[in-house]
């Protein structure tokens, strides 16, 4: 980092900076975040219990189940960051079935979601579906548990960067980046802590390049960000939670297990929504 660097970008205004909270999950809040009239919105306690247990349990049991160190957590699925498009998309083939299993239970939270949206999203004669690159699949979820230690289980970083990374030229998902980009999570296990923190700040190219970080949005320094408005959302096992992804956001440390599913989503025409991880 440049010395007296700083952190430049959008601000949004208070009214737009803030989740909305609900008990039951209603599509039309997450409409907002997908069209860009919120910041996100958390639903409390919407997955059943057997759904929790059972995703849980096939997580920590999959053979499918790996160690990732660069950002310490263990997770089964892919992720498409700082890869080239083919590279995301062979090792989304190699985890499909681990993932399926995962996200395949009864009442499985992430099958609601999707057909929930799809439903809404068919009013305005859209869809939502999985990315793909002539013909093949990104993966459908990443279902990640979080184990870090230190300030933040997940450092500070935002979701846009990523999408503009040459390597992935062409790939779809980047046509997310001229619309929103809105993480979608599931929380299925949770243990103390590990709250969800968001900075009022969508930074620029030029920041992003000062910090080295232009393709990937990953790590913006604890001190650049202070001074921003920041929200801190409790999150608890059986919430589900969508938010947009541009904002500088973090997972607070945590002790014992925050596992959660999770992927990326965003329009990329009038009509189609795609998700990603
Ligand atoms: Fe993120």
């Amino acid at each position: 980092m440049q010395e007296n660097f700083e952190l430049t970008g959008i601000r949004m205004d208070s009214d737009f900076f803030r989740f909305e909270e609900r008990n039951e999950f209603d599509p039309e809040l997450v409409m907002d975040v997908l069209q860009g009239r919120r910041l996100g919105v958390i639903f409390r306690d919407v997955i059943p219990e057997d759904a929790r247990k059972e995703s849980v349990a096939r997580f920590w049991n999959s053979p499918g189940l790996l160690r990732r160190d660069g950002e310490p957590s263990y997770c089964i699925g892919s992720y498409h960051w700082n890869k080239s498009t083919d590279e995301y998309l062979e090792d989304s083939a190699k985890t499909a079935d681990a993932v399926f299993d995962v996200l395949d239970v009864p009442n499985s939270p992430w099958n609601s979601f999707r057909s929930a949206m799809a439903e809404r999203l068919a009013q305005n004669g859209a869809d939502i579906r999985i990315a793909e690159n002539e013909g093949d699949q990104a993966c459908a979820a990443l279902i990640r548990a979080w184990d870090k230690e230190g300030s933040f289980a997940l450092d500070p970083h935002e979701d846009e960067a990523q999408c503009k990374d040459p390597r992935q030229a062409g790939f779809e998902i980047q046509r997310a980046a001229d619309h929103e980009i809105c993480a979608v999570n599931m929380c299925v296990e949770q243990g103390e802590g590990g709250r969800l923190v968001v900075w009022n700040i969508r930074p620029d190219d030029d920041s992003r390049r000062a910090l080295g970080i232009e393709h990937t949005g990953f790590s913006y320094p604890a001190d650049a960000l202070e001074g921003f408005d920041v929200v801190h959302l409790d999150v608890r096992s059986g919430d589900v939670y969508v938010f947009n992804g541009r904002h500088v956001h973090a997972v607070d440390t945590c002790t014992g297990n925050r596992t959660n599913v999770s992927f990326l989503m965003g329009f990329i025409d009038e009509r189609t929504v795609v998700s990603w991880t």
